[in-house]
């Protein structure tokens, strides 16, 4: 591995593509497979979707000019039939949202992710999983990701609306699976995509069916937070009291709008746990040592953020996981404004690329880099890594604001889980990272796995 480096010359490659759609019939085949042949042109490449060109760059240097050094040349999302297809999810919240008003919401949202609560909706993540946990029996044969989807919205519905969310939690599942359902379908017949957004196929009714009966009961508990003004700890009762410099608070639909954003980035999380089990399974002198950690630091009582500076062999599997299976796999950005990168023009409206998937197994950067190797993260050897060599939670001002949460949500359940249970992997398996939908990295027909007890 190279520790000083430096993009390949800034002359911009261009791959043979298809006369009309360019390279868009090889991305739709192999989405993974696409970008990883396109980093053997070089770490600046041209690629050309239908009459849109978009820039594909694979070097930290390029990655952190996105994200960072010009990123004020950059937003985050197009508009285009694809976003305004998510409008009754996410409404005008952080993830969708720009400008002003995106930096406005940013700044408000912020504080209800600091350390101080954190520890709040750690201790909730836990008791959530140790409930579950109670339900698994040894022998138990069971796909382990329905099972962490079920308790990843069992916390984030507690820890965003108190027990209101717990009380609802059928409606959150049922618009998100319609949501997911619903995308899924576009993304294999993007014809779908054509027809007006409210075109009342039955997917689609219930997809909006299901947004309308969660807004309900959102709205409902946002009234009464306002006339309770009670001290519950949750993300609402705690955004009921920011104001911005103005002395104006959030309105009605600006919380709910980001409350359902929270609860749609926080769904990401239950894939993090079938990659870490699976490759745990397979290196067991590593799992041995997360066992005696587990034991040494925790002796079988429940974890706690507090406890996170003495887990770091946990905290380094976090991270190899989502380097070898960032679940954002990929991110692109749109020009505001003609500018230079690298010193090649990039004009108003253009698209840009990053893929984790390809940066993050990039030998450039990292020893052996499909080799599943949590000591890489040890303080030494991770400071040689590049920054924006390894980007799971995108760059700059636009980073994922649940970021810390995740990570301190993923340490703790997986300390909890792996002192109580074992997850062997059922033979004949072999995960395929799948690319969709809503852009997560999952395993494509789950993880089975044979529950026994430690
Ligand atoms: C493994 C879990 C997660 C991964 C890999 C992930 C990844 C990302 C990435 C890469 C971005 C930036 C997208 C861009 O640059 O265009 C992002 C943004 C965002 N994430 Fe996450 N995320 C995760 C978990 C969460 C959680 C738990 C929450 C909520 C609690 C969350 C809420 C958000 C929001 C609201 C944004 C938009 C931020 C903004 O634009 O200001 N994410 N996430």
């Amino acid at each position: 591995m190279t520790t000083t480096f430096q993009p390949s010359p800034p002359q911009v490659a261009q791959p043979k593509g298809y006369p009309m759609i360019g390279h868009a019939l090889d991305y739709r085949l192999n989405p993974l497979s696409f970008y990883r042949q396109c980093a053997q042109y070089g770490d600046f490449v041209r690629l050309q979707f239908g009459p849109h060109p978009v820039y594909f760059l694979n070097h930290p240097d390029l990655i952190k000019a996105v994200f960072v050094t010009q990123g004020s040349s950059f937003m985050a999302r197009a508009e285009g039939r694809e976003s305004r297809f998510f409008d009754p999810l996410f409404g005008h919240g952080l993830a969708v949202s720009e400008g002003a008003f995106w930096r406005r919401q940013r700044r408000l949202m912020q504080p209800i992710f600091q350390r101080s609560h954190l520890a709040d909706y750690g201790d909730t993540a836990v008791a959530q999983m140790q409930a579950q946990l109670d339900t698994w029996r040894t022998g138990d044969v069971a796909d382990i990701r329905p099972k962490m989807t079920q308790v990843s919205r069992q916390i984030v519905g507690k820890i965003a609306f108190g027990d209101v969310g717990l009380a609802h939690l059928d409606s959150l599942e049922t618009v998100l699976n319609a949501a997911l359902q619903e995308y899924n379908n576009r993304d294999r017949n993007w014809l779908l995509y054509l027809m007006p957004e409210h075109f009342p196929t039955p997917a689609n009714r219930r997809y909006h069916a299901a947004a309308e009966a969660m807004d309900r009961w959102i709205y409902a508990a946002i009234a009464a937070g306002r006339h309770h003004n009670p001290d519950t700890g949750d993300m609402l009762c705690q955004l009921l009291k920011v104001q911005d410099e103005t002395g104006q608070g959030m309105s009605d639909r600006e919380l709910r709008d980001e409350l359902v954003n929270v609860v749609v980035g926080h769904d990401t999380i239950a894939d993090v746990f079938c990659w870490a089990w699976w490759q745990i399974a397979h290196y067991p002198d590593w799992e041995a040592r997360l066992v005696e950690e587990w034991q040494t630091v925790l002796g079988g009582r429940s974890p706690n953020m507090a406890d996170i500076p003495h887990l770091p062999c946990t905290e380094w599997t976090v991270k190899e996981v989502l380097r070898l299976y960032p679940l954002a796999w990929v991110t692109g950005r749109v020009t505001t404004q003609d500018c230079e990168i690298a010193g090649q023009p990039i004009y108003t409206g253009e698209n840009v690329v990053m893929c984790q998937w390809v940066t993050h197994r990039d030998s450039r950067f990292f020893d052996h880099p499909n080799r599943f190797y949590p000591e890489r993260w040890a303080s030494d050897a991770a400071k040689r890594i590049p920054s924006h060599a390894y980007y799971p939670f995108g760059g700059g001002p636009r980073a994922c604001i649940g970021q810390g949460l995740t990570m301190l949500e993923a340490v703790l359940l997986l300390a909890t889980i792996g002192q109580r249970f074992q997850l062997r992997p059922l033979p004949g398996q072999n995960l395929v990272p799948y690319p969709g939908p809503s852009f997560s990295l999952r395993p494509q027909h789950g993880l089975q796995v044979q529950i026994l007890a430690r």
